[in-house]
């Protein structure tokens, strides 16, 4: 691909605005050489203000999502693209977030632009784990493991049961629940079928890969061995 098309591409302007950026300098390579519109040089090896040029597409990050925001383009309030950096907001092709998790859940959101990696990571047939920390507002009935783990639960306005999910006690109103499948509030309706109501919800795990060290409301680029993690089941 052309470099201004290829720059463009990333969001740091329109085509016009890239060749302006190449004739007034400021792209370079490492060691400071200009470089020119029709030059041949590897992304890593480009520079834009001295800045190591942007992940070229194939990208996919992890944000830890923090409460108050919502995973819409559309919504007025907080929205969790405004916690990445604008430029990704204008990349081609675009950078989504790979499924939601509600404005009141916290925890691992991914965003990819690579259209192939998003569906097979949502497709039910991937069998994706999705793991979630959850606390309630009443101890623990004792039958929800069994009732979870039964592939029989239908919920509301729902047609088709639940695949089994696996519960973990972690204490009478603490617990994690492991899910392979990403319905409509589906952890939070989980419960509510048996009577209780989540009242914090983490997402701490999508297959292998856990949120680690990664602070609330930051994000980072994923390399390709925690890549294959998400595909690697539980952490
Ligand atoms: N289940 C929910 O209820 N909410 C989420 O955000 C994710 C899963």
């Amino acid at each position: 691909m052309k470099l201004v098309k290829l720059i463009a591409n990333l969001g740091y302007g329109s085509r016009k605005d890239v060749s302006q950026m190449f004739r007034a300098g400021r792209i370079t390579d490492p060691d400071g050489e200009v470089l020119y519109a029709d030059d041949v040089v590897p992304h890593e090896s480009i520079r834009i203000d001295d800045e190591p040029l942007d992940p070229a597409a194939g990208l996919i990050l992890m944000l830890n999502k923090p409460l108050a925001v919502t995973c819409s383009r559309k919504d007025p309030g907080r929205v969790v693209y405004d916690l990445l950096p604008p430029r990704y907001n204008v990349r081609t092709p675009v950078l989504s977030s790979v499924g939601r998790l509600d404005r009141d859940t916290t925890g691992l959101l991914l965003f990819t632009d690579d259209g192939a990696l998003l569906h097979r990571i949502i497709s039910p047939k991937a069998q994706v784990s999705k793991v979630y920390e959850a606390t309630l507002a009443q101890d623990l009935r004792g039958d929800e493991a069994e009732l979870f783990a039964s592939g029989t639960l239908l919920l509301e306005s729902e047609k088709e049961p639940l695949a089994p999910a696996i519960l973990e006690v972690l204490g009478p109103r603490h617990a994690l629940l492991t899910v392979t499948e990403g319905r409509y509030h589906q952890v939070r309706r989980m419960f509510g079928a048996t009577g209780n109501h989540v009242e914090t919800l983490q997402r701490i795990a999508v297959g292998g890969l856990t949120l680690g060290e990664l602070p609330l409301g930051e994000w980072r680029v994923l390399n390709t061995d925690e890549i294959s993690l998400i595909f690697s089941g539980n952490p």
